[in-house]
């Protein structure tokens, strides 16, 4: 670690017009994570600067909440990259150390690279070779390597856009020279903005030349608009799989688990292709979830079996040994210890106990068009199939009721209970019947047409 104190400035003020949307640039999400949020945790978890200072515009009162506590300043005018670094001065004053520059559309920047720039004790400047430089600063080095100047590919000429090595945006900076510097920049380009990328020309002939830290990638870089956005929310994707199986984590096919940013997954947790994870999951050891599974704001217990093809909803906190199957939704339920719901069953607003069977096609009719209604059902229960369970309705331990029943008052315990049409049987009907249509077998023996 470096000895250098450091300070990080974060610019996120920039309007993000090629998103064509409303909310800042730097609050679009990465597996549900803002990417300015993705940014400040790598960042302050794994370089520890005295401070962050995040550059937003007036209108961003949504970001500044999301980036608290960290601190953030107002650029009032979007005129540029150094115009925005101008705003966090005031919050840097009296600071003695590096400054590192970071811009917040690029959320997956690697931090050893920073790290490696954090402790240089002269300025530098991150350079990418990327497989499109379109878009993007060209760095201009003479023979030896050492950096003349960035110019922005509005403002190249032919012979510069050729340049292979770009500007990756991340520039680290004595705080004793920074405003200096930043004063000497002018506007006169092709886009009438104050741009940083003009500051290593204005060192070096201050005499202190911007040391150039190059790294090849493979991916786009920096996000800008939506297509650059799914991009980068796919590289991000590959991280959190790559870290649940370094986790222990065991996956048929990892390129077919989306997980969210916060999910959390045991060590040997089996999970099979094509299952997404939504905000707030999390998953015991020795559980098994099985393809084609959608899971969000659930806990599922130890040993527990999930799908295939189930989904789990906010508010499910599904105990140890239960078996989810096919087809079975649940939502704000509690589901006991070994308990089964095997096939095509839906549970909502229900608190069920331990080893209840809950068969198939039976549900919880929790709503009434106005209100949800709780159900309780005990230990030990066997629901039947196509049950409907009116609720509020509670059903004690050891009860049984009686497949195809609609049930709306409550089970004692140890009982059967059972409302359904009592069957009638009409003998000889069907032969009846079949004369009738002049056929005396069903047509398996005629083709049907
Ligand atoms: C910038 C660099 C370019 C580099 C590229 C790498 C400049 C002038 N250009 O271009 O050399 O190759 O990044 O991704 O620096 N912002 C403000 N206030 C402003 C303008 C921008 O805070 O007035 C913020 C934006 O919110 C954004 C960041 O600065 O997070 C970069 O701005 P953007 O317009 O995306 O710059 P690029 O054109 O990508
Ligand atoms: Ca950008």
């Amino acid at each position: 670690m470096s000895t250098i104190p450091l300070a990080v400035v974060i610019l996120a003020a920039g309007k993000g017009k090629r998103m064509q949307s409303d909310l800042p640039k730097v609050m679009h999400e990465l597996a549900g994570k803002p990417m300015i949020s993705i940014l400040i945790d790598q960042v302050s978890q794994q370089l520890t600067p005295e401070k962050i200072i995040v550059v937003t515009a007036q209108d961003m009162e949504e970001l500044r909440e999301v980036v608290k506590p960290h601190k953030s300043v107002i650029q009032k005018t979007q005129n540029g990259t150094a115009d925005a670094v101008k705003a966090a001065l005031p919050a840097l004053n009296g600071f003695k150390g590096n400054v590192l520059i970071l811009l917040g559309d690029e959320p997956l920047v690697p931090i050893q690279v920073l790290a490696e720039m954090a402790a240089h004790d002269s300025p530098s400047v991150m350079a990418i070779i990327p497989p499109d430089p379109h878009g993007l600063g060209r760095m201009v080095m003479d023979e030896e390597g050492q950096l003349i100047e960035i110019i922005e590919d509005k403002d190249c000429d032919e012979d510069q856009r050729e340049i292979i090595v770009c500007n990756a945006g991340n520039f680290c900076v004595p705080a004793s020279k920074l405003e200096e510097w930043l004063d000497k920049i002018g506007n006169e380009n092709a886009q009438g903005e104050y741009y940083l990328t003009d500051m290593p020309k204005f060192a070096a002939a201050d005499g202190v030349p911007f040391d150039v830290f190059t790294m090849p990638i493979d991916h786009v870089w920096g996000i800008n608009d939506r297509m650059q956005l799914a991009e980068h929310e796919q590289i991000f994707r590959q991280m959190l799989r790559d870290a649940h199986a370094m986790n222990g984590v065991r996956m048929a096919d990892p390129n077919t688990v989306y997980f969210h940013h916060d999910t959390v997954v045991a060590p040997g947790v089996m999970i099979e292709p094509s299952v997404f994870f939504g905000a707030g999951v999390r998953i015991e050891q020795g559980a098994h979830i099985k393809a084609f599974s959608h899971l969000e704001g659930a806990h599922v217990g130890a040993n527990t079996t999930v799908g295939p093809f189930a989904r789990l909803r906010p508010g499910s906190e599904i105990g140890e040994g239960v078996r989810i199957g096919n087809f079975v939704e649940v939502k704000k339920s509690t589901i006991g210890k070994g308990s089964k719901i095997n096939h095509l069953a839906y549970v909502g607003d229900c608190t069920m106990g331990d080893d209840v069977n809950f068969s198939a096609g039976a549900i919880t009719v929790n709503y009434d068009g106005f209100n949800k209604h709780q159900t309780v059902i005990g230990k030990n229960v066997m629901i039947g199939s196509n049950v409907n369970l009116v609720a509020p309705l509670t059903i004690d331990d050891g009860a049984f009721v009686a497949a195809g029943s609609t049930i709306n008052e409550d089970v004692p315990a140890d009982s059967l209970s059972i409302a359904r049409d009592k069957p009638s049987i009409r003998e000889g009907w069907a032969t009846k019947f079949r004369e009738g249509k002049g056929k005396n077998k069903p047509d398996s023996d005629k083709k049907a047409g």
